[in-house]
C-alpha cells in the first residue's frame, strides 16, 4: 500500500526532521516501496486518510510527533504507524517523568532538580556541584541546553531552557553532569543493536556537535569489555520496555569514571540523518540505512 513518510512538523527540531525524512523516503523508494514524502501540517495530518496512505512512517522529531499528539490523531484515524503508541511516546518526551519511573524502578539517572525560577538556578550548583547542565524537559537534538560551569551563567542557562518568549512555560531540569564518556544504545524491535561511544569535539554533545560539525567521532563497536556492553545493551532495553516503547528507537547514557551506566532518556523518533547514531549502529551489525528503513517499517503498529 501507500506509505505516507511524515516529516518535517512543526517542532523546534524540524529541519532535522527534514533531514531524516528524506533520507527515509528516499531508501523506501529505493526498496520499490510506494512511499510519498509529506511534510506535516496539522492540516494535511487529519487528510491522510482521505489521501489514500494506508501506512505512516513517522520520522517527525519533537513537539507533536514525537509527543503522542500526531500519535493520536493517527489512532483516530485509523493509519498504522511505526514506533511507539501515545501512552510510551508523551513519557518519553518528558525527561522529568521518565527519570522518575526509571529511578522508581531501580535504574540509574543522574540525580535532578526541577527549576522553577532564577532563585532555584543560583541554587542548583550547591547541591549538583559545577559544572552541572540545565535542560528544558521536553525538547530534543540539545536545543535549549546549557553546561553551567560557574554561578554567574545559571540564570541566563534556566531562561534559555524556560524558553522566555513562549507563551507556554517549559519545565526545566537541572542534571548532576557525568564525566566518563557520552554512550547511545539503539533499539531495533526487541533487540538493542551494538553501543557507540561519542566524543563530542567540544563542551558536549550539543546541536552543532550532532548535525553541523565533521569533528565529532563515533566508535562503534565502542570499545567496551564484552561484559560491559551486555549488560548496557539489557539496561537500554529495560529503560525502553519500562516507558512502554516499542518498534525501534535509541537509549542515551553516560559512563562515569567507574564506568558505571547512567540513563539520560530514550528517544522514540532519533534522527535518521546522514551523521545519525541508529543508522551507524544498524550498518555494525550489517543492516544498510535502506535495510534498517526497511524493518522499522515491518514493526509498524496496527
Ligand atoms: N532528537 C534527535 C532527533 C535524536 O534523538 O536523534
Ligand atoms: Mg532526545
Amino acid at each position: 500500500g501507500k506509505v505516507a513518510v511524515l516529516m518535517g512538523g512543526w517542532s523546534s527540531e524540524r529541519q532535522v526532521a527534514l533531514w531524516s525524512g528524506e533520507a527515509v523516503h528516499q531508501a523506501l523508494v529505493e526498496r520499490g516501496v510506494d512511499a510519498h514524502a509529506v511534510d506535516l501540517t496539522r492540516e494535511r495530518l487529519f487528510g491522510l486518510k482521505a489521501e489514500g496512505f494506508d501506512r505512516a512512517f513517522n520520522v517527525l522529531h519533537g513537539t507533536g510527533g514525537e509527543d503522542g499528539t500526531v500519535q493520536a490523531v493517527l489512532d483516530l484515524l485509523g493509519v498504522p504507524y511505526t514506533g511507539s503508541g501515545v501512552l510510551a511516546s508523551a513519557l518519553a518526551m518528558d525527561k522529568l517523568r521518565t527519570k522518575r519511573i526509571w529511578k522508581s524502578e531501580g535504574l540509574p539517572t543522574p540525580e535532578w532538580l526541577v527549576l522553577r525560577s532564577n532563585e532555584d538556578a543560583l541554587a542548583a550548583g550547591t547541591q549538583l556541584g559545577f559544572p552541572y547542565f540545565v535542560k528544558p524537559a521536553a525538547e530534543g537534538s540539545s536545543v535549549g541546553i546549557s553546561k553551567v560551569k560557574f554561578a554567574t551563567s545559571a540564570v541566563s542557562a534556566y531562561r534559555k531552557a524556560a524558553g522566555e518568549y513562549e507563551d507556554r512555560p517549559r519545565v526545566v531540569l537541572a542534571e548532576r553532569m557525568i564525566t566518563g564518556g557520552e554512550y547511545t544504545c539503539a533499539i531495533l524491535d526487541g533487540q538493542a543493536l551494538p553501543t557507540i561511544r561519542i566524543e563530542p569535539d567540544g563542551e558536549f554533545y550539543d546541536y552543532n556537535a550532532k548535525y553541523i560539525s565533521n569533528d565529532t567521532r563515533y566508535h562503534c563497536p565502542s570499545g567496551l569489555p564484552a561484559a560491559l556492553e551486555a549488560e548496557i545493551q539489557a539496561l537500554s532495553l529495560r529503560a525502553f520496555e519500562l516507558l512502554g516503547a516499542s518498534g525501534w528507537g535509541r537509549v542515551d547514557f553516560l559512563l562515569d569514571e567507574q564506568q558505571r551506566p547512567w540513563l539520560l532518556e530514550a528517544n522514540l523518533v532519533p534522527g535518521m540523518t546522514s551523521h545519525s547514531l541508529v543508522p551507524m549502529a544498524a550498518k555494525a551489525v550489517g543492516l544498510s540505512f535502506a535495510d534498517l528503513c526497511w524493518r522499522i517499517l515491518q514493526t509498524t503498529l496496527s
